[in-house]
């Protein structure tokens, strides 16, 4: 039986209750909590920066993983960790030197992730996996909640599976459901990104518990 973690994005929740929606999720089994950070320059849509992470690490005890979709990553990296993200993830597409940024981000003990985007090739990472914590595998464009699930992104969790040691996380954002996340865990994702699925679930817990045990 394989562990998997489970992610819930913020993004799908009410923002103007968002400490209500964050114990929510918390209360009913989520690993971590997810947030979704877009600068208007890398994707095409603007949510949430520095000040509302440090307001949330206030309100959780669960981790944050926090999800850069933003340009020049490296200049923020620091601030974002400093407002208590545990694990930071950015773009391979957003940064010319990923590895080191990604030692930047290990020197300062959080875990170090990197995401790849629908069209760029899974081996970019090849040089890198010893500086990786954690590797984000996009199933959607980034940029908006309540997407379509593309299921030839799901390859690259397989290539990356086959790759990599299981040290490094495995997890998947974008279209997250019930029947998607089975076709993820079975190509090696570990770490189960869902926003629509869990927010707008009748019942939330019921949800989680749905996509943690598809790894069974
Ligand atoms: C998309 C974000 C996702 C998004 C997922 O750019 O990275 O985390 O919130 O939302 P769903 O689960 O609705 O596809
Ligand atoms: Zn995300």
């Amino acid at each position: 039986m394989k562990k998997i973690y489970v992610a819930p994005s913020i993004l799908s929740a009410d923002f103007a209750n968002l400490a209500r929606d964050i114990e929510k999720v918390e209360q009913a089994g989520a690993d971590f909590i997810h947030i979704d950070v877009m600068d208007g320059h890398f994707v095409p849509n603007i949510s949430i920066g520095i000040p509302v992470v440090k307001s949330i690490k206030k309100v959780t005890k669960l981790p944050l993983d926090v999800h850069l979709m933003i340009d020049n990553p490296e200049f923020y990296a620091d601030k974002f960790i400093d407002s208590g993200a545990d694990i930071l993830t950015f773009h391979y597409e957003a940064t010319k030197n990923p590895k080191e940024l990604l030692m930047k981000i290990r020197e300062r003990n959080v875990k170090a992730g990197i995401s790849i985007k629908p069209k760029t090739n899974p081996d970019v990472l090849d040089d890198l996996y010893e500086y990786i914590d954690l590797i984000l595998v996009m199933t959607v464009e980034p940029g908006f909640g309540g997407q379509k699930f593309m299921p030839d992104c799901a390859e690259k969790l397989l290539y990356y599976k086959n790759k990599i040691s299981s040290g490094i996380l495995l997890e998947v954002d974008g279209g997250i459901d019930e029947a998607t996340s089975k076709i993820a865990t079975e190509k090696g994702a570990n770490v189960l990104v869902a926003g629509t699925y869990i927010y707008k679930a009748e019942n939330i817990e019921r949800a989680i518990f749905e996509l943690k045990s598809c790894g069974n």
